[in-house]
């Protein structure tokens, strides 16, 4: 293949990758949970305490680099719809939406490098929703509709 064939192909190849992040093919057990194994398990695995045990002592958790339990779909999804509603938004999100105008905490470990932040976000994005889904809100300030638009698919 010559230069401007592999070009095109890198092209085609992008273009279908970021196809294939759409909020209806992207799964827990395809996507997330393999990204999660990567970039999250080491602080929120299964020597983590869970949230109700956390929440007793964050500080001495987070002092042994220890977040919440959310190595299952059951647990995750309590960061993202009930009762840590916006919790995974306001955690991954680059300053988009974050209330604060910056990067959530734990954007920096999407990834090594900014294009692999991005591309492991959209997964993340997807996951949740797309578009509007991606709310950081909290419980008491989502709108029934802006709750029905989280897919978050297993
Ligand atoms: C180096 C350790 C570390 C890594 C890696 C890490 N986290 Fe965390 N995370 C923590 C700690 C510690 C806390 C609790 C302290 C805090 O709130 O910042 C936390 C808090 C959170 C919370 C908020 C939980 C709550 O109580 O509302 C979410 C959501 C979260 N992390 C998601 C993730 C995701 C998703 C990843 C992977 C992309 C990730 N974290 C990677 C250490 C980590």
């Amino acid at each position: 293949m010559n230069r401007s064939g592999m070009i095109l192909g890198a092209t085609i190849l992008c273009l279908a990758t970021a196809a294939s992040v759409s909020a209806d093919e992207v799964t827990y057990r395809d996507h997330v949970q393999p990204l999660f194994d990567a970039k999250c398990a080491a602080c929120h695995g299964a020597s983590s305490p869970y949230i109700g045990d956390f929440d007793e002592d964050p500080d001495r958790y987070a002092a042994m680099n220890l977040g919440p339990r959310m190595d299952s779909y059951a647990d995750m999804i309590t960061f993202v719809v009930y009762p840590d509603t916006g919790a995974l938004v306001r955690r991954l999100d680059d300053g988009r939406v974050h209330p604060e105008g910056k990067a959530g905490n734990m954007y920096q470990d999407l990834g090594e490098d900014e294009e692999e932040r991005q591309r492991n976000l959209a997964i993340f994005k997807a996951w949740v929703g797309g578009g509007e889904a991606w709310n950081p809100a909290r419980w008491r300030e989502m709108s029934k509709e802006q709750l029905d638009r989280i897919e978050v698919a297993y």
